[in-house]
């Protein structure tokens, strides 16, 4: 099996355009995918390398709302304490619930690799915790029968949601005709459809691409045929699988989709501020927004949408927080003690577990450290761009050898610049803001 490795990728938005307001739309405050409310309709996409149980968490947190005051000590942060941020008054009726990200889904997972897997390693991949509800598992691959067996494995984790991936661009998911690489045969996808949809109970949602390339555009189609087929929603990323990231995502696409099914459509591509997600509703009558990279750049986005959605519905003029240089040390420090957190909490388990093979656990242990450190840098370089004197920030956490030095660099780093002008208006992310660090498995 081919090992996973992080690269720094260019995944740029191509001259995003910037959105005014529109004076009437907004994202709606719920929608229905089976039995499973989504509320706010707002939906955190799928990210391989990084929508893992710690930064689906942070990212539902991050978008909570409460009404008492913040007592934050910068210190010794306290994860209640941390989303304890007061919020521009939020009508909970408008948005329903406390986050502002109304679902959140897995990274993708094989379905092959699930069905051949012993239970102790599912369970490690399809880990989540309580407050995630709602959560939706994402399965790719092109055998019938193994993505049904699959499913039924994801069903009885006690996901609420199971969602096919149609979208992947990697080569190598290509090469065995999963991901995007179903896109051209249609005849497929049926009997993929077909399989799942009688093999679980729990709402069955797609998630594809408009098409493999110009000339062959697909998506009203395949949406028809998930609707003939008893899928529950289809969420569409806007881009061919031939345009990768580049230029803009065709929302004219969502919109002719939407024409065409009654099922839930689920919007995505290029939302970077609620301007955007508020725009692609008017321009596409989309019954939800999926939001991915945007996220770890600016993980108050949800948030955001909600606070426009709910003081648009109050007062007719709809307006939205902007985090503070505070509220972006008080978050990255929250992410990082999250990730070191659950580290500690799978080495306990480990060890109740594996007393016997103190020499492999030793190794296991090690790699989760490089994959916290990892994903801390991954994190730092996303987020870090906005934050006045970040370069100096970043150029540390990646000298950083493991988790506790770089909890250490963000503290002095924030210790140093207390008073700094707010630039973390990551809303607009300026333009050399945009190098992402991506997963080389997904993205070729
Ligand atoms: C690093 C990275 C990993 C991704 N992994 C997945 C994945 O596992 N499953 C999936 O359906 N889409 C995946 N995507 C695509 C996103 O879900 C989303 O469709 C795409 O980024 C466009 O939305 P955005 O403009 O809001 O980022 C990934 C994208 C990125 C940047």
């Amino acid at each position: 099996m081919m090992k996973k490795r992080y690269t720094l990728e260019q995944k740029k938005w191509d001259s995003p355009i910037e959105h005014a307001m529109p004076t009437h739309a907004r994202v709606p405050a719920s929608v229905t995918i089976g039995n499973v409310v989504i509320a706010p309709a707002t939906v955190l996409a799928p990210m391989a390398g990084v929508t893992d149980t710690v930064f689906r968490r942070f990212i539902k947190n991050a978008s909570q709302f409460t009404t008492h005051e913040s007592t934050t000590n910068p210190g010794a942060p306290h994860l209640e304490e941390m989303w304890a941020q007061d919020a521009t008054a939020v009508n909970q009726e408008t948005t329903n619930q406390q986050s502002g990200c109304g679902l959140i889904m897995t990274e993708f997972t094989s379905a092959d690799g699930l069905s051949r897997m012993r239970e102790t390693k599912r369970k490690r991949y399809l880990t989540y915790y309580d407050d995630e509800h709602p959560i939706s598992a994402q399965l790719f691959g092109s055998n019938p029968e193994t993505l049904a067996d699959s499913a039924r494995i994801v069903q009885d984790a006690g996901f609420d949601i199971v969602d096919l991936n149609l979208g992947c661009p990697a080569k190598r998911v290509v090469a065995c005709n999963g991901g995007s690489g179903l896109l051209k045969d249609l005849p497929q996808i049926e009997r993929i459809f077909k399989a799942i949809r009688a093999a679980v109970t729990i709402p069955f949602t797609v998630k594809f691409r408009i098409g493999w390339n110009d000339a062959h555009i697909v998506c009203v189609e395949l949406a028809k045929l998930a609707e003939d087929n008893g899928l529950n929603a289809c969420a569409l990323h806007a881009r061919t699988r031939e345009d990768g990231y580049t230029g803009q995502a065709r929302w004219e696409y969502i919109a002719a989709v939407k024409d065409a099914v009654k099922i839930p459509v689920i919007g995505n591509g290029d939302i970077r501020t609620p301007e955007d997600a508020a725009t692609m509703v008017e321009k596409t009558n989309c019954d939800a927004v999926m939001i991915g990279r945007t996220a770890p750049a600016n993980p108050w986005i949800f948030r955001q949408i909600a606070q426009y959605t709910a003081s648009k519905e109050a007062t007719g003029v709809g307006t939205y927080d902007h985090p503070t240089n505070d509220d972006r040390y008080r978050m990255i420090r929250t992410y990082f003690q999250m990730l070191v957190d659950e580290i500690a909490l799978e080495e306990a388990a480990e060890t109740a577990r594996a007393e016997a093979i103190i020499a492999q656990g030793q190794i296991a242990r090690e790699k989760r450290n490089r994959d916290a450190v990892g994903k801390m840098k991954q994190f730092a370089a996303w987020f870090t761009h906005g934050v006045p004197g970040g370069g100096a920030l970043r150029k540390q956490i990646f000298e950083s050898k493991n988790g506790n030095a770089v909890i250490a660099a963000v503290e002095q780093f924030f210790e140093t610049h207390p008073n700094l002008p707010d630039e973390a208006d990551t809303a607009a992310v300026q333009d050399d803001d945009k190098t992402l660090l991506t997963e080389a498995a997904y993205c070729d």
